[in-house]
């Protein structure tokens, strides 16, 4: 993808932000399928925006894409029986990775594991986890502050460090280190680069896809990846951490439902599971947040005006978010713009009809955060950070923002991730100031998570 490919306005206290111009004339299949082993977002066209849903046919298989607030209802929530599987594309690409965990799990796997994960990481636990995450922040701000400002840091980088290291510390209570977050997030990233997200098998008519190709530099990333996450995980199976959640929960589970065993090999998936959802999302939002800031110097006046009144000279707090109103709606604001899951797959189990469109047994069923939350049906100004939105009563209608999903497979770490990017962007917003050098252009990408595809190099500069 050339650069010639991306649009970004900025004027006078407004922002359009960087993404890709739309295509004028329906891509062919052949360039759908070359273009999608490089990423997953890029042709689509202005129409596609537009809030209906529409099918089309990529070789034997029929995809929907569902793109109205009725449309996600019916498939997300009311008919999720239907639709819970999740995308042939989707579970291929990550069971190298995460076994039968969670994210990809479906039937009695995930019903007998979804309380168990729920009551690890849901909104009643997160209390307890904000001074961790708070501390977190506080270290990497002090890390920061010891370094040369003039050389640019990675943002990207930097907050899969972070978010890597409150996940390390809140679930497993180990501290995981940045050599060891490094290598995670090096080898992460080399695995949304090798491993093949499209799934050709499942196009030629292979209804569960084909196992995805392993190439040498796939399986070294991925036992790398896997390393680390192992000996974070065995040191607290082995009560070597300094708490025992996940044991605790498993302790739990089994008395209430002593016939439905969950083993420890199960929770090594669902621990693996959490390890990555937990902190790539998070890290892909602040991100984001991060480049959005730079080109938005009117939101960060505002955002250090709401944390000299909340905060003062004091370092932001778990007890303080409830009144970061303003660095929340960045959060979300930013959440509408670039969804860490910009595509929510799902297999149809039988035939059905959604919105007056006829959807054939193990069709793809996609909704799109990044085409729901940019459609001029449903927004003002679709393609301008605003954050003003998210402020105030008015909230958008629910099916028309779902960038945690939505029905019986919401994200479980909803409120978790939502109260670690408030904390983490209030603490650092509150000491430095971030620039995007002269000439940098940062560009999206979405393999198995949209992300900026180069990182965000930047400028960070003591306040
Ligand atoms: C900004 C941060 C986050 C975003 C945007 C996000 C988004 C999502 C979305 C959209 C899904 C559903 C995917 C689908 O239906 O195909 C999901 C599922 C999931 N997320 Fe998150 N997530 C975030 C943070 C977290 C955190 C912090 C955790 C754990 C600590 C977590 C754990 C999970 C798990 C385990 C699932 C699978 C749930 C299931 O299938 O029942 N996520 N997330």
């Amino acid at each position: 993808m050339t650069a010639s490919r991306l649009r970004e306005e900025a004027g006078d206290g407004w922002l359009a932000p960087v993404r890709w111009r739309p295509h004028v004339e329906a891509p062919s299949q052949l360039e759908i399928v070359l273009s999608a082993r490089d990423d997953l977002l890029s042709n689509w066209r202005e129409e596609d925006f537009r809030a209906v849903v529409t099918d089309f046919r990529i070789l034997n298989r029929q995809m929907v894409l569902v793109n109205s607030p009725e449309g996600v209802k019916h498939v997300l929530s009311t008919h999720n029986d239907n639709y819970e599987r999740k995308s042939p594309q989707m579970r291929r690409a990550l069971e190298f990775l995460l076994g039968d965990g969670l994210f990809i799990s479906d039937g009695d796997t995930w019903r007998l594991r979804r309380p168990l994960v729920a009551g690890i990481v849901g909104k009643n636990r997160v209390p307890g986890f904000g001074a961790a995450m708070a501390q977190a922040a506080r270290e990497m701000a002090d890390e920061w502050a010891r370094r040369d400002p003039a050389q640019p840091l990675d943002l990207l980088n930097e907050m899969g460090v972070l978010t890597s290291e409150i996940i390390s510390r809140t679930l497993f209570g180990t501290p995981l280190g940045r050599a060891r977050a490094e290598r995670v997030i090096r080898s992460f990233a080399e695995y949304q680069r090798r491993i093949d997200s499209f799934n050709l098998g499942y196009l030629f008519g292979f209804d569960e896809g084909l196992p995805v190709w392993k190439g040498l530099a796939l399986r070294r990333a991925t036992g790398r990846l896997q390393g680390v996450i192992d000996e974070v995980i065995t040191d607290h199976l082995e009560g070597r951490g300094d708490h025992t959640i996940m044991l605790d929960m498993l302790e739990i589970r089994s008395q209430r439902a002593p016939d439905a065993p969950v083993g420890r090999d199960a929770l090594r998936d669902e621990a693996a599971t959490l390890f990555m959802a937990g902190h790539e999302t998070t890290a892909s939002t602040l991100a984001w947040a991060w480049y959005l800031l730079a080109k938005a110097p009117w939101a960060v006046e505002r955002l250090h005006r709401e944390l000299e009144e909340v905060c003062g000279a004091q370092p932001p707090s778990f007890e303080d978010t409830p009144r970061l109103a303003y660095c929340r709606a960045i959060v979300e604001e930013t959440l509408r713009l670039y969804p860490p899951v910009a595509i929510l797959g799902r297999q149809a189990r039988e035939a059905d009809v959604v919105e007056g469109v006829r959807v054939e047994p193990a069709a793809v069923v996609m909704v799109s955060t990044w085409l729901l939350h940019r459609s001029p049906d449903l927004w003002d100004a679709p393609d301008h950070f605003r954050p003003e939105r998210f402020l105030g009563e008015e909230r958008p209608p629910t099916y028309a923002y779902v960038p945690f999903a939505v029905g019986p497979r919401t994200c479980p770490g909803m409120t978790f991730g939502l109260v670690e990017s408030v904390l983490c962007l209030a603490t650092l917003a509150q000491r430095f100031t971030f620039a995007l050098p002269p000439g940098v252009v940062v560009e999206p990408q979405c393999r198995l998570t949209l992300r900026p595809k180069h990182g965000v190099p930047m400028r960070v500069t003591p306040r």
